[in-house]
Order: C-alpha cells, then structure tokens, then sequence
C-alpha cells in the first residue's frame, strides 16, 4: 500500500488534503515513522497525486487493515493491567514493519520489561503473523539489524521466548527463521533482515528507476547495460529484470557475503539469462573499475550506499559509458543544512569525470533522523 510521508508536524495538513480529494485509506491508521508520519493513500487513487502532494515522498508498505475500534494494543489488556496500559499511553510502540510473516519493532527503554506482553498482543492481532521481533538497532559494517525473536506463533499456539526455547532445535530453527518471501510490485523476492539489508520503504524507488530505465531504452534504441554495485539482494535489478527487452546485460554485486545466496535465488527466480556478460555476487563496489572488462559499459548505474555514496561515486563512474546518453541515480543520507555543499560536490565529481553532463538533481526522499534526511540524485549523462 502507498503511504505518503510527511514530517511529524504536517500530519493533520496532509491527511486533510487526502482525505478531501477522497484518497485516504479507509480502515487503516496513520503509523509513526522516525520523524515522519506514514498516511496511507488509497488504491483507487491515481498514480500521481500531483498538486500538493507533488513533492511528497511515496512509500510502498505492506498493510493489514485495522479492524474497526481494535488494534494490537486491545489484545495487550489480556496480559497487563488498565493501570498499566494507560500508565505508558504514548510509548507504546505502533510502528512496526511486516516482512513477510515477521512483525518487527523498536521499543522505548522505558517499556523494557513489558516486551514479553507487547509481543503476544502483536501476534495475537496479527493472525497471518509467525513471528515477533524486537529490532536493537543496526550493526556492523554491513549495517544489518539485530533482531531478537519475542513471540512466534507455532502450530496455531503463541510461544513466548520460554516456549520457543523448549522446542526441538529442528522445530525452533524453523519457527524463528528470518528468511521470508517479500511481495513487491508483483514481484517475489526472497530476504533475510537479520542477514542482510532489505528495505520495502525503497519499493517506489525502485520503480521509479524502472520508468527512467525504460525512458533511456527508448532513447538509445537498444536494451540498457545496467550496473548495481551495492545490491543487496537484488531488488532493483529483479524490477528492472520484470520489464520486458530492458535489460541485455547486468553487474549485481554486493560486499555482504551473506547476501548472494539470497541474491542468486532472486535472479534465478527472476529468469536472469546464463548469457549475462557481467559478474552478479561478492565484489567490492570500490575495485570494480579496475577491471577493464567493466570500464565504460554501462547505460545505468545505482548507487545505494547512502552514507558513502558520494565518496564512492570518483571510483565507480568509469563503469559509465562515454560515446551515449547515461543515467546515474543515487542514494545519500545527509543533515539538512549540507545539501547545498552536497549538491556542489556531486557537480563537481560529476563535471570531472563527465565533462557535459545534461542535469543533475539532488531531491529529499523521506526524513532519516530528526535532523538527517534520506536524499536521491539522478543526473543525466552523455551525449
Ligand atoms: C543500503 S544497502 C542497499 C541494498 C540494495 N541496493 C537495496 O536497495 O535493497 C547497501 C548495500 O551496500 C553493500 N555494501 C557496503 N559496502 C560495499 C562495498 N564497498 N561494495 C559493495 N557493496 C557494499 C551492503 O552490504 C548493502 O547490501
């Protein structure tokens, strides 16, 4: 389902507008995303909003609709007190991602000791739901989320973490295994979030680059050549890979060994040709250029490191062809107030290296932290 995504502060204002055109999703309630509010948007709506919402940013997230005047937290008074409920009113924790059967949330310090109870509640509420997990944050250099399982729900019981423990090790393997099926656009793709980074909120993206990709086919005549170095595994290439004569050739590579089992499922499924003259798998993006074999032949090149991106870019925009019009898009974290110095530098990197760039845009997709938001730029290159 679309949401749209707005800062906490212009909620009422959008929410408002949709609903006097009509569009507001009827029986399903707004979520708190980090600094945002996520509305969710009809799907009779057209594709495009346009007026006011023209500049808003879309995120495409799997929902069940809210019963009429339940939610999870009505089934969280079959575990605790009224005096307790109402005692962390506001701190519950709404917000949670659906993967797949897995409900993922981020909770408050202060409601530490109530996660057993708020974890059954979520099952509870959520009957296509197996499993329940609280998200401590991302780790490593591959920024992967540690999750740790709560509730599951097995052979139609809900085990708390005492009861999961008492399974048989096949049993419990199986009951907390975080690799799941994800639905997007139509297309079916295999993830892993406590092994790899996979975001829905990302899904509109993605099919935006599929509209640019298809508007740069039909400049060049020919299928596109198409680069993603930093794939995790493999959303954007399995879109792009959906829209027919697109693509003749693709690099889907990724740092994250845990990745290319994932990511070599999702391009099998996804019918990628054995013929395909590029390496798809383990690669470090940064000495991709180095092999001659990858040098000016792209058409297409995705960038999703957001917090490196602009660093990363000198070395990756030799894969980029020369002789044919090129597009670039890429993904970056930044504060607010250094998009201006942000813009100015992806120009410069782009001038050095492309001498005529055709434009170069910098837009904010969506708020990040209170304080760093989530930016795309797209430049057209070439001739
Ligand atoms: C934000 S994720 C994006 C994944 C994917 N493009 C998507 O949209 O789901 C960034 C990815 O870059 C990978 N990565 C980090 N450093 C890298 C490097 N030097 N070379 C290749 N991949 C890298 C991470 O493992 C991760 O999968």
């Amino acid at each position: 389902m679309r949401h749209l995504s707005v800062p906490k502060r212009d909620t009422q204002r959008f929410a408002d507008a949709l609903a006097a055109k009509e569009w507001a999703a009827k029986g399903y309630r707004i979520l708190a995303d980090g600094e945002c509010t996520l509305i969710p948007i009809c799907a009779t709506s057209p594709d495009d909003l346009g007026g006011e919402f023209s500049q808003i940013p879309i995120v495409e997230i799997a929902r069940e609709p809210s019963p009429d005047n339940t939610n999870w937290l009505t089934h969280l008074a079959n575990h605790l007190s009224a005096e307790t409920i109402e005692q962390h009113l506001g701190q519950w924790p709404n917000a949670q991602e659906h993967f797949g059967d897995l409900i993922i949330f981020k909770a408050d310090d202060n409601i530490t000791e109530h996660l057993r109870e708020i974890a059954l509640a979520k099952l509870e509420f959520s009957h296509k739901s197996r499993l329940v997990l609280l998200d401590n944050g991302v780790v490593g250099p591959f920024r992967i989320r540690e999750l740790q399982p709560l509730a599951a729900r097995h052979q139609g019981k809900i085990l708390d973490q005492h009861g999961i423990g008492e399974l048989d090790e096949e049993t419990r393997t199986r009951v907390t295994s975080t690799r799941v099926p994800i639905t997007e656009y139509g297309a079916t793709i295999i993830t892993d979030p406590s092994v790899v980074y996979y975001s829905a909120r990302l899904a509109n993206e993605r099919s935006q680059t599929v509209s640019m990709a298809i508007t740069l086919r039909e400049k060049l005549e020919r299928p596109l050549n198409i680069a993603d170095p930093y794939c995790g595994v493999g959303p954007a290439i399995v879109q792009l890979l959906r829209a027919p004569d697109l693509v003749d050739n693709f690099l889907a590579t990724d740092l994250n060994p845990a990745v290319i089992e994932l990511l070599d499922e999702n391009l099998t499924a996804s019918g990628a040709g054995r013929d395909n003259r590029f390496p798809t798998g383990l690669a470090d993006a940064l000495s991709l250029a180095e092999n001659p074999n990858l040098v000016r032949q792209f058409d297409l090149l995705l960038m999703n490191l957001p917090h490196d991106t602009i660093d990363h870019l000198p070395r990756l925009l030799p894969l980029l062809r020369d002789d044919s019009p090129t597009l670039l898009r890429g993904w970056v974290v930044l504060e607010e107030m250094e998009i201006p110095a942000a813009e100015a530098r992806l120009g410069e990197i782009i001038v050095n290296m492309q001498p005529s760039p055709n434009s170069c845009e910098l837009e904010i997709r969506r708020q990040y932290s209170t304080t760093k938001v989530l930016t795309r730029f797209t430049a057209w290159l070439g001739a």
